[in-house]
């Protein structure tokens, strides 16, 4: 009986911690944000700092995100943040990081950034940690090689050395056990940056890199001597994430997005990073 109510009293203590531990925000859960129009949420809006939507990114990762030759922020998620934050009627702040900061930069109850735009794939480990918008692009993981590599299809990966960047859905899959469909741990290396593990890959430190296709594919336009394997290795959505506390921020940036998308805006953006074939 004295155990059974030390087991009661510890999963109540657990349980209020719970409680505890959410944003003390001081929004109100129970508004139904989703049925408010652009206007509404505006004027409830509250972000990091007032006036400014703080986007946290990765710029390593062309189109989505990558420095222009003056230093300036390019990307399709760089140009879309700006027009979201342009109907929210704020300015863009764009903080550049590693990728896991870029994801935590979101995350908790003092968040750094309001939104993380850095062609985030939405995965149920990071539901449990963010919001997540509508989507708005989907991903695929492939892998580059060197021409002439013995890798020629992904059922060649196994015992090789893969590179991967830091944080990346393509190094959760990779360094998983071969009984959940990846290659251990230990045949993973995770670089800095998209471009690093490339770097790594060309000087022959890694057998290949997994990584998104869009990425990719301008990673071997830049490096003579690579090649992307035909096989997908698995599909994704890509979303912009925000933190969990902010349900009025999370209904503002589905609404312009779904604006930026009826007014052609958005596909106006993609276009001129991925040109139609
Ligand atoms: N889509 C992958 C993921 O979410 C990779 C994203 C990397 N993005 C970046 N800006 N470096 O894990």
């Amino acid at each position: 009986m004295k155990k059974m109510i030390a087991l009661i009293l510890a999963l109540v203590m657990a349980l209020s911690l719970v409680a505890c531990g959410g944003n003390n925000n001081t929004e109100d859960d129970t508004k139904d944000y989703a049925s408010m129009s652009l206007e509404e949420l505006k004027a409830e809006l509250t972000t990091v700092t007032e006036g400014k939507l703080t986007m946290s990114t990765n710029a390593t990762f062309p189109p989505y995100e990558m420095l222009a030759d003056d230093g300036s922020f390019e990307g399709i998620d760089v140009e879309v943040a700006g027009a979201i934050a342009e109907k929210l009627g704020l300015e863009l702040q764009i903080d550049d990081m590693s990728f896991d900061a870029a994801l935590l930069a979101v995350q908790g109850d003092s968040p750094k950034a309001d939104i993380v735009m850095a062609g985030v794939t939405v995965t149920e480990d990071r539901q449990l940690v963010m919001n997540f918008s509508d989507s708005y692009a989907t991903g695929i993981q492939v892998v580059i090689v060197k021409e002439g590599s013995d890798i020629k299809s992904i059922d060649d990966l196994e015992g090789k050395k893969i590179g991967t960047q830091m944080g990346t859905t393509g190094y959760i899959y990779c360094s998983d056990t071969p009984e959940n469909g990846g290659y251990g741990e230990e045949n993973v290396i995770a670089y800095d940056s998209g471009i690093t593990a490339v770097q790594a890959l060309v000087n022959g430190q890694v057998d290949c890199v997994v990584i998104d296709n869009e990425p990719a594919q301008a990673y071997v336009k830049a490096n003579a001597g690579l090649s992307i394997l035909d096989t997908e290795f698995t599909n994704e959505d890509y979303a912009i994430g925000m933190n969990k506390g902010n349900a009025c921020l999370l209904a503002a940036v589905n609404a312009a997005m779904a604006e930026l998308k009826a007014d052609g805006t958005f596909q106006k953006i993609v276009d001129k990073y991925i040109p139609a074939e």
